[in-house]
C-alpha cells in the first residue's frame, strides 16, 4: 500500500512566494544536500530533533538504510538544496504498530511558504492511504507555530506534561503530544 501512495511523486510544489519546489521521498543519493540542510539547524533548535543530524556518519546511516516502512522522509527540493524534511516513522511490530509519528522541519530561510503545511498534508494522505489508523507528533510548548500548523491540519491535543522533558542546558519544558484519527476511505464509503 505504501508503494502505491509513493507512486505520485517527485511532486511539484509552488510555494507561497512563487519558489518552486520538487517534493519526492528521500533517496540514497541524497546523502550530501540531506546532511547539508542538517547544518542549517540552530543551536537553540537541535534538541527538537531527536538524533545527531550534525553528524555525517548519521545521516550516510540513514541514506545506506532506507526502510520506506519504518521512516519515510518526504524532501522538499529547491534545485539541488534540500529545504524541508516531513517524516513519517511507524514502529512494525508492539502495542503503537498502528500508529505513525510524524516530525518535520523546515531550513530556517525558507519558513512561512507554507511548505510546512504542505509536507505535512501530503505526509498524512500517505499514512492514511498505507493503513496507518492514528497519527502522533511531539512538541515542546514553545514550539506554537508548529503547534499551529498541526492543529490547522487536523491534529488536537493529546497530552500536556508539565516541565517534563529538559534541554541539554537542563532547563525544563512542557511536553505536548499531539494526535489524530484516520479514517480510511472504506469508512467514508459507509457514510450518508
Ligand atoms: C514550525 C515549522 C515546521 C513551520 O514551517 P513553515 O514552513 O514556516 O510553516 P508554514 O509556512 O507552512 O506555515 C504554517 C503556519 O505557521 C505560521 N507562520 C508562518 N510563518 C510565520 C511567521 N513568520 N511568524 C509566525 N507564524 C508563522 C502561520 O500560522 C502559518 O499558517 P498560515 O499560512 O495560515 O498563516 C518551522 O518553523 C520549523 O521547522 N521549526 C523548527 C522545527 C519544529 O518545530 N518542528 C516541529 C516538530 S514536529
Amino acid at each position: 500500500m505504501l508503494d502505491q501512495s509513493l507512486e505520485g511523486f517527485p511532486k511539484s510544489y509552488r510555494l507561497d512566494s512563487g519558489l518552486e519546489c520538487e517534493v519526492r521521498p528521500l533517496e540514497a543519493r541524497d546523502e550530501t544536500p540531506f546532511w547539508e540542510f542538517f547544518q542549517a539547524v540552530p543551536q537553540e533548535e537541535r534538541m527538537l530533533i531527536k538524533h545527531h543530524v550534525h553528524r555525517p556518519e548519521v545521516i550516510a546511516d540513514w541514506c545506506s538504510k532506507i526502510d520506506y516502512g519504518r521512516n519515510l522522509p518526504l524532501l522538499g527540493f529547491v534545485d539541488d538544496q534540500v529545504i524541508g524534511a516531513c517524516t513519517l516513522h511507524q514502529q512494525l511490530g508492539g502495542w503503537k504498530r498502528h500508529i505513525g509519528r510524524i516530525s518535520v522541519f523546515i531550513h530556517p530561510l525558507f519558513r512561512g511558504r507554507g511548505l510546512a503545511k504542505s509536507l505535512v498534508q501530503e505526509v498524512i494522505q500517505i499514512a492514511q492511504q498505507s493503513g496507518v489508523e492514528k497519527l502522533e507528533a511531539e512538541f515542546i510548548a514553545e514550539q506554537e507555530r508548529a503547534i499551529q500548523v498541526f492543529a490547522f491540519l487536523g491534529f488536537s491535543d493529546l497530552l500536556r506534561l508539565e516541565a517534563y522533558v529538559r534541554d541539554m542546558q537542563a532547563v525544563s519544558h512542557d511536553y505536548v503530544l499531539m494526535g489524530m484519527d484516520l479514517t480510511t476511505d472504506e469508512e467514508y464509503a459507509g457514510v450518508g
